[in-house]
């Protein structure tokens, strides 16, 4: 398989067959001859429905298109399976083509209790194992952010693809020698900055490429959440030595980041910090807790001082020249996973807001403003594959998370590497590192009372 066919328009084409009537006629006539010779297939997940089979013989129309081609497996395993680490499962479990091989947890106990709820052949109580495992070629890692590092480089060292969840790392120095690491070992090193996959980001980072808004002036949002809003709420995201120095800036405003970058083609080049911390001292629980678990009793809680922030607002500079101001808060009532981010160019404006995330609101000067449904038919064609449902069938974060799966794994089966080229819209090393830097950039400015700080990548 060929870059050429892999990734049309930055959507990977699975290595699988996935469904009927997606293709040309003359494709879908060569993919028949071969599943013709591969229906003899009985991997784990190798089936025909019966009532098909019964139905399509009775109308004389066998058509075994529905086999999953299963001659390119691929093993997967990760480490951490607290909130997040499910849905890395779930994403990669639709693609059809990967086999989830192992999850480790902190423990033997919660490894193998993680593995049976999951449905992984295998659990491991260290990470180390996991990565050992030979059925194991993709290693994830969804665990608390200072753990990212070592097990990142431990799968690096063993020649693994990685699929981290964002931060890549808890600072920039150690991003990148990961990124430096990936590169010697040649593996496809991705970091899920998950809103990248959003069918409507993509659209209006198509229309923004194809001048539709003009040359962007001015970039603004931001990323509010309000689980961290009373002093019972605790995360070992407060905790620097787990978190990292940061909390609300490097856990969302890192995506708000992330997102303004990948959909204008902009790098951030300065930015001026004003970090707060709005519950100076927390009651945090004895027993660790996973992200938004219930909290725990009085009896069970102890109070301690909280050293990051759970506040940040910045005004950044792009290299563009165009203006931005964004801000990143966990205490902010009644918004859940509140991200927004808005475009404004020289001939029209463009926001999108993950909350309502199958609309894409259009301002225009001369003319009424638009709001774009999430609608195939309604999307550039470049661009409508990541939209998996037709119009009015809304689709969500989760669909989103698969997306990026798609394109990620699409990389791995093809033995290709991303490159600036490619236009892959999953974020690479280097993505995840450049934020690091922003991040550490942006808590100097905060430091030094506010100034204005060029980012150093
Ligand atoms: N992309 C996103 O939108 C998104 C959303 C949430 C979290 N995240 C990221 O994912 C990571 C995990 O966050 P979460 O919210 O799932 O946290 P969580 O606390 O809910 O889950 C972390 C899991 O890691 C396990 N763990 C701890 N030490 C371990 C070890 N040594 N080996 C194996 N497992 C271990 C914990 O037991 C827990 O099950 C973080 O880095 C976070 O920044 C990303």
């Amino acid at each position: 398989m060929t870059r050429g066919n892999i990734v049309k328009c930055g959507i990977p084409e699975p290595h699988v067959v996935t469904g009927l009537g997606a293709e040309a006629d003359g494709q879908k006539e060569k993919k028949r001859e071969r599943n013709h010779k591969r229906h003899k297939h009985t991997g784990r997940d190798s089936y025909v429905p019966l009532v098909h089979l019964m139905v399509s013989f009775l109308f004389f129309q066998v058509d075994l298109t529905i086999i999953p081609r299963m001659d390119k497996r691929i093993g997967m395993g990760i480490v951490g399976a607290g909130f997040v680490g499910p849905h890395h499962i779930d994403a990669v479990r639709r693609l059809g083509f990967v086999d989830i091989v192992a999850v480790a947890g902190s423990n033997e106990e919660s490894g193998r209790r993680k593995a049976e709820q999951l449905g992984a052949r295998k659990g491991y109580g260290n990470y180390q194992a996991l990565i050992d495992d030979p059925d194991v070629q993709v290693v994830h890692v969804a665990t608390p952010n200072y753990l990212h590092y070592p097990v990142i480089s431990a799968a690096l060292a063993n020649g693994k693809h990685v699929v981290s969840d964002k931060p890549l790392a808890t600072t920039s120095a150690e991003s990148r020698q990961l990124v430096e690491q990936a590169a010697r070992a040649n593996v496809v090193a991705a970091v899920t900055f998950n809103y990248r996959g959003n069918p409507l980001v993509q659209q209006a980072r198509h229309a923004i490429t194809n001048g539709d808004i003009g040359n962007p002036t001015f970039i603004h949002g931001y990323y509010l959440q309000d689980w961290l809003i009373k002093d019972t709420d605790y995360s070992w995201r407060l905790d620097p030595e787990k978190g990292g120095a940061s909390s609300a800036l490097g856990d969302i405003g890192s995506h708000w980041c992330d997102l303004a970058q990948h959909v204008t083609g902009l790098r951030i080049t300065h930015v001026l910090g004003d970090i707060t911390t709005v519950i100076p001292q927390r009651k945090k629980p004895r027993v660790a807790r996973e992200a938004f678990q219930e909290a725990a009793g009085a009896a069970d809680l102890e109070t301690v001082d909280i050293r990051v922030d759970d506040l940040a607002s910045v005004l950044v500079r792009f290299d563009n020249g165009a203006k931005g101001v964004f801000s990143a808060g966990q205490v902010c009532a009644g918004h859940k996973n509140d991200l927004v981010l808005e475009v404004c160019g020289s001939k029209a404006s463009i926001c999108w807001r993950q909350e309502q995330q199958n609309e894409l609101w259009i301002g225009h000067r001369d003319k009424a403003n638009e709001v774009l449904q999430k609608d195939p038919s309604l999307m550039d064609s470049n661009v409508r594959g990541y939209a998996r449902l037709p119009g009015g069938h809304q689709e969500a974060w989760a669909d989103a998370f698969c997306n990026l799966m798609r394109e990620i794994y699409g990389f791995i089966a093809a033995g290709e590497r991303p490159d600036p080229a490619t236009r892959q819209i999953f974020a690479t090393f280097e993505d995840g590192y450049r934020s690091t830097c922003i991040v550490e950039a942006i808590l100097d400015s905060a430091k030094q009372g506010g100034v204005w700080m060029k980012v150093n990548y």
